[in-house]
């Protein structure tokens, strides 16, 4: 089926369940789900009931649609998002991006877990993502182009919203959140780098690395969506510093920024004055 129409029709479906309006949709990332404990739910809807959502894998399992109010506005937050290395393609993984937009979100909040490639980052401190590389294979907007949603050759000369980082950076130091500016690499994954590898991302231009967030924000700028991304460092991997890690580990660090995380993307969200 055409795919504007299966994004018509799941936003359809959404509208039937519910007429709650969001201004902000959230996007979380892994480890980073505390943030729904703070909403003042309206209605839930899990990702299985919504027609053409992907088809859930393990990892997306159980994910669902939160509506409702955190920091005095309206959110919709999509708890668990879809990887490219699950094997979706591209489309599928920002599919529910499109639904957002249709559903009338003015901005989209993206958070993530990533690697440091910055030798100055720390494990379990926060970057708000300025600007990205997209290293990951398939783009989201090949093909036919929806001329309903957007233009064919999207700007990215401001591919996350200024006025945002710079109040994301202005909450942190109000509320003694440590908190880095750089630039993120979207890699396919599933692995995690090689030592060449982490060192090559370094060399061109790489503060963070990982395996989502890129497709996203592509398909959100697209459709003209200011985007805010924060990413939460979970591992190091600069040069002298690469240790082994597992999933355990960076889920761990992603847990232990959570409330940093939270308050930041809350008060961010609080005194947004568009
Ligand atoms: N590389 C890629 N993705 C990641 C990493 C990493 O080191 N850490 C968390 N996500």
């Amino acid at each position: 089926m055409d795919y504007l129409l299966q994004i018509k029709e799941a936003t359809e479906f959404i509208r039937s369940q519910t007429d709650f309006q969001p201004d902000f949709g959230i996007v979380l990332g892994t480890g980073l789900g505390a943030l729904v404990k703070d909403i003042e739910v309206a209605k839930e809807i899990n990702y299985e009931e919504i027609p053409h959502f992907p088809l859930s894998t393990v990892e997306s399992h159980s994910g669902k649609l939160i509506f409702g109010q955190l920091g005095g506005k309206a959110v919709v937050v999509m708890k668990g998002r879809f990887h490219y290395y699950e094997g979706y393609n591209m489309k599928e993984v920002t599919f529910p991006i499109r639904v957002l937009k249709l559903l009338g979100i003015k901005k989209l909040i993206i958070s993530n877990a990533s690697g440091a490639l910055n030798p100055d980052y720390k494990k379990s401190e926060l970057m708000v993502i300025n600007d990205h590389i997209n290293l990951q294979t398939e783009n989201p907007l090949t093909g036919k182009n929806l001329n309903e949603l957007g233009v064919r050759f999207p700007d990215m000369s401001e591919p996350y919203e200024q006025s945002m980082i710079d109040a994301a950076i202005r909450i942190s130091k109000e509320e003694n959140i440590p908190l880095h500016q750089g630039v993120y690499v979207g890699v396919n994954g599933p692995n995690l780098e090689t030592k060449a590898e982490y060192n090559m991302l370094r060399i061109i231009g790489a503060d963070a690395v990982g395996m989502s967030t890129v497709p996203e924000n592509i398909v959100a700028r697209q459709m003209d969506i200011p985007v805010f991304a924060v990413s939460v460092l979970t591992d190091l991997c600069y040069p002298g510093h690469i240790q082994k890690i597992s999933v355990e580990e960076v889920i761990a660090a992603a847990n232990k920024a959570e409330p940093y995380m939270t308050k930041l993307i809350k008060k961010v969200i609080a005194k947004d004055k568009d």
